[in-house]
Order: structure tokens, then sequence, then C-alpha cells
């Protein structure tokens, strides 16, 4: 017996994939990418940070995703941050495809500029963005990781303080808790943005 096993667990199992999202909270990227006159917005909640030099971002795609389809075609997109006063377009944007014929960007307010390296829509309200290039892409069962080159960042100045630590105060950051909740980080304001309330078309 080892050192460590002298009580029972206090933990429950369960068979995967039931509790498997139960590592949420976590930060929801803003993905977007555009191709041949289209462009398009999705949410991410899997993203990660994978190198610091040279700079690469990744996200994982459903393949069915329409934005997927424009990044393959573009080799590029953009993953932006949002702050809490916009964590109804994070859920808008994931809760609404471009399959059914919306514009996300005019459904849920999201003026935009193109990239200073990339043919990528910029959202106006992200606190940061990063352009990425694609550098590779590798199947992780029903998504596509799609690993990018970050070629150029964007931020709000006034988000971050001297050490470039993200002034919370000023730009709340937002977590997802799972089941369309968001938490203001810091103040511990909750929002919930169902699906519904998306197709539905209420205001947003
Ligand atoms: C909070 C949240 C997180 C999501 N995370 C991902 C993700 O990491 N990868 C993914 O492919 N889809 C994710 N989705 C689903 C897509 O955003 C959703 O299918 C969206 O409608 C795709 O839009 P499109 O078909 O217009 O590209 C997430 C949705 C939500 C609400």
């Amino acid at each position: 017996m080892s050192v460590t096993d002298t009580a029972p667990s206090p933990l429950v199992v369960t068979a995967p994939p039931e509790r498997f999202f139960g590592y949420y909270p976590g930060t929801v990227a803003v993905v977007t990418a555009a191709h041949g006159g289209d462009r398009n917005v999705m949410s991410a909640g899997w993203h990660a940070a994978l190198s610091a030099d040279p700079p690469l971002y990744g996200v994982a795609f459903g393949r069915e995703r329409y934005t997927y389809g424009l990044v393959r075609a573009s080799n590029a997109f953009a993953v932006h941050f949002l702050p809490f006063e916009r964590a109804d377009a994070i859920a808008g944007a994931g809760s609404l495809s471009r399959h059914d014929g919306v514009d996300k960007f005019e459904r849920l307010g999201l003026a935009t500029s193109t990239g200073r390296v990339l043919d990528v829509p910029i959202l106006h309200d992200a606190y940061l963005a990063y352009e990425c290039r694609v550098d590779a892409v590798h199947t992780t069962g029903d998504h596509d990781f799609v690993v990018g080159s970050v070629v150029a960042v964007h931020h709000r100045p006034d988000a971050f303080d001297e050490r470039r630590l993200q002034d919370g105060a000023r730009v709340p950051g937002v977590v997802y808790y799972g089941r369309s909740t968001f938490e203001a980080l810091g103040s511990g304001a909750r929002g919930e943005f169902t699906p519904e309330r998306y197709r539905e078309r209420k205001p947003v």
C-alpha cells in the first residue's frame, strides 16, 4: 500500500463523459474568420496559449462550425477576449450559427475593423485580440485543434495596469460556468444567456 492510500478517496467516480464539463469555470474566447467576402464569429471555450517564442495560440473547432470552413479556406483567424459587459455577445456567438444565414456581427452589435496583418475581423469590444495565421491542424476527437501563429496583438491600454496585468476594476474579465452562466471576475456579478434568448430573436 502506498503512503497516500491511508484513507478512502473523498471523490466520487463516474464514467466519462459524465461530469466532463466540471473543469469550468474558464474564459470563453470569441473567434472570427473571413474568406472570399464572407465572414463569421463564434465562441470557443476550448482554447489555449501554447508557446511564447514563437507566440502560438490554439483553438479547438468542431469541424461542422461555419467559422471553421472560413479558417481552413483563409488559413487565418482572430481570437478575442471580451469583457463581462459583452457576455451577451459571447453567448450569442456560440448560440447562433451562420449555417442558418444569420449575420452575427449585425445581430449582436459587434463592430469590426480588418486586421493589421491578416484579413480577419477584429472586434472593437475586445480588450485583447490576436491575429493568427494557421500553423498546424491536429484532429482531436470530434474537434480539430488549430494552432495559430500570433502575428499581431491588439489591446485596450486601459484594460491593463503598469505590470500588464488585467485591471479587473476597469475592465472585468468574464468566466463561463457552463449552462449559459457567466460571471464577472472580481464583483461576482452573474448573467445567464440561454440559447433560446437568441433563437427567439429577443433583444440582446
Ligand atoms: C460557451 C460556449 C463555448 C463554446 N466553445 C466551443 C469550442 O471551443 N469549439 C467549438 O467548435 N464550438 C464551441 N462552441 C459552439 C460554437 O460556438 C457554436 O456551435 C456556434 O454556433 C458556431 O457558429 P458558426 O456555425 O456560425 O461558426 C461553444 C459555444 C458556447 C456557447
